[in-house]
């Protein structure tokens, strides 16, 4: 039950120190991030992990949120604009590689998912890839309780301004939420002490047997 107890641990930080994450500490949070489940494991996002300083100031240059000029690192999770072919085929040869097949023994599956991608419009393909990618947002959080290491998820910044400075376009990708990551200043954090707020499980959950 230890997860229980990371995840009672873990909080919105809303105060950071300036003790940095290590290396080994934070590619352990992006592996157990990579290892998140996505529809068809498609995948359809990418994510950017900023330590330098004068980027995330700018960054956080128009938001209320200091915890991202703060932070030791930033996460930036970008969804794809798009699901295009090539996406379908990079899928199935990586398939192909990982399962030890060929690529002609996985012709069915390519084909299914090429059509069904084709057969939505592009505006459900692109909230498709965004619901993946709060997905991987949660599994970033509950690695970083597991590490040890302070976290806030954040929609509370200017997609325009970070699509802009970290060129998401250009890789037809969009921004779609953040997390910041370092260790908590409990001085200065309201929040740091504070009980969680959660309602029953029983409310929350209707058993069905
Ligand atoms: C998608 C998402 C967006 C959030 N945006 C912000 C934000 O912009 N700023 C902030 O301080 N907290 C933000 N939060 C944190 C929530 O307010 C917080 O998770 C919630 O109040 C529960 O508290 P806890 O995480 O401390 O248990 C966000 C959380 C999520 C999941």
């Amino acid at each position: 039950m230890d997860l229980i107890q990371d995840l009672n641990w873990r909080y919105a930080t809303k105060s950071y120190s300036n003790n940095k994450v290590s290396e080994e500490k934070l590619d352990f949070i992006l592996e157990a991030t990579n290892l998140s489940a996505s529809s068809c494991g498609l995948q359809p996002y990418r994510i950017f992990a900023i330590e330098n300083v004068e980027l995330k100031a700018k960054l956080g240059n128009n938001s209320f949120n200091r915890q991202i000029a703060q932070s030791s690192h930033l996460l930036v999770f970008a969804a794809f604009n798009s699901v295009t072919t090539q996406h379908v085929q990079n899928l199935v040869k990586l398939t192909a590689e990982k399962q030890d097949v060929t690529v002609e023994s996985l012709t069915g599956l390519f084909t299914t998912m090429d059509m069904y991608f084709k057969s939505r419009s592009n505006e459900e393909n692109k909230l498709w890839a965004e619901r993946q990618t709060y997905i991987a947002l949660g599994t970033a959080l509950i690695a970083s309780a597991n590490a040890k290491v302070d976290a806030t998820p954040m929609e509370g910044f200017d997609s325009q301004l970070f699509d802009e400075l970290l060129d998401l376009k250009g890789k037809d990708l969009h921004s779609i939420v953040i997390l910041s990551l370092g260790y908590r200043e409990e001085a200065n954090d309201y929040l740091a002490n504070a009980s969680k707020v959660r309602i029953p499980v029983e409310e929350m959950v209707t058993k069905i047997a």
